[in-house]
């Protein structure tokens, strides 16, 4: 570890506080930050959290729902277990997760879907910025079906090109929609949290029949950008593609 690394961490309160109040992550607060400026999970809700891993989100969740509500955490990564909240293993892209997660539910439908999901990093940044914001706009996908109207849907996203297609997605599927960074999210970082209330009973108009990827990819077509087939210089253990130019 580099002395530079671990005086930033020494010096970082988020991991000084969540260490004391016993969160397995700093992000812990990410989320405090998001649920105190726009509620989005009440007393009794069923939320899941998707990309889990190592559980301080669904900590938080586990507090903010109280006994009556249910807390569902899925990671490609084990979590190891958080109490009152049910931890599954499984990749969000993968229909056989989601069908993990409708035995688990049993019918109830969800208030509030949670996601700080995150590709396993390259460090070239267009690259994981890409990634992730497909990465999170497939969770959207995943997510409206199993979602109740008026529910709530939070998802990371890093800044940058195309993300005004996943928001323009997100208006089409709820009535309010607002980007909002946490303090808790380190000075340097560019990502931010698509906040997204009051599920619409039905998508509007525009996007009817049509998927958030599907928005997306026509989104980034318009901007004169394609989603490049197989990249194999990725080492991504979702498997996701890039974004090219087109010729
Ligand atoms: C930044 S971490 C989440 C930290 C978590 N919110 C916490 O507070 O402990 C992002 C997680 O997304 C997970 N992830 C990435 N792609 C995924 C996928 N396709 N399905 C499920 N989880 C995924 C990663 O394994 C990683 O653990």
């Amino acid at each position: 570890m580099s002395k530079r690394w671990y005086q930033e961490n020494r010096r970082d309160p988020w991991r000084r506080q969540a260490k004391a109040k016993g969160y397995r992550a700093r992000s812990a607060y990410k989320l405090k930050q998001i649920q105190d400026k726009f509620e989005v999970i009440r007393k009794g809700d069923y939320v899941l959290d998707i990309g889990c891993h190592p559980g301080g989100w669904t900590q938080v969740a586990v507090e903010e729902v109280g006994d009556d509500g249910h807390v569902i955490g899925v990671d490609l990564l084990s979590t190891s277990p958080v109490e009152g909240a049910t931890i599954l293993i499984g990749n969000i892209t993968n229909p056989k997760t989601m069908e993990q997660i409708d035995k688990e539910l049993e019918g109830h439908f969800l208030n509030c879907v949670i996601s700080d999901i995150s590709p396993r990093l390259t460090g070239r940044y267009d690259t994981d910025q890409a990634i992730s914001l497909e990465l999170s706009t497939m969770v959207l996908d995943a997510s409206m079906p199993i979602l109740t109207p008026g529910g709530s849907f939070v998802t990371k996203i890093f800044q940058g090109v195309g993300i005004e297609g996943l928001i323009e997605a997100a208006r089409m599927r709820f009535s309010n929609v607002q980007r909002y960074a946490p303090t808790a999210s380190r000075n340097s970082s560019s990502e931010t949290y698509l906040v997204c209330r009051n599920k619409l009973p039905k998508v509007k108009k525009e996007a009817m029949g049509r998927t958030a990827y599907e928005q997306l990819k026509d989104h980034l077509k318009g901007l004169d950008i394609v989603i490049e087939e197989d990249d194999p210089e990725i080492d991504s253990k979702i498997g996701f593609r890039k974004y090219v130019k087109s010729k």
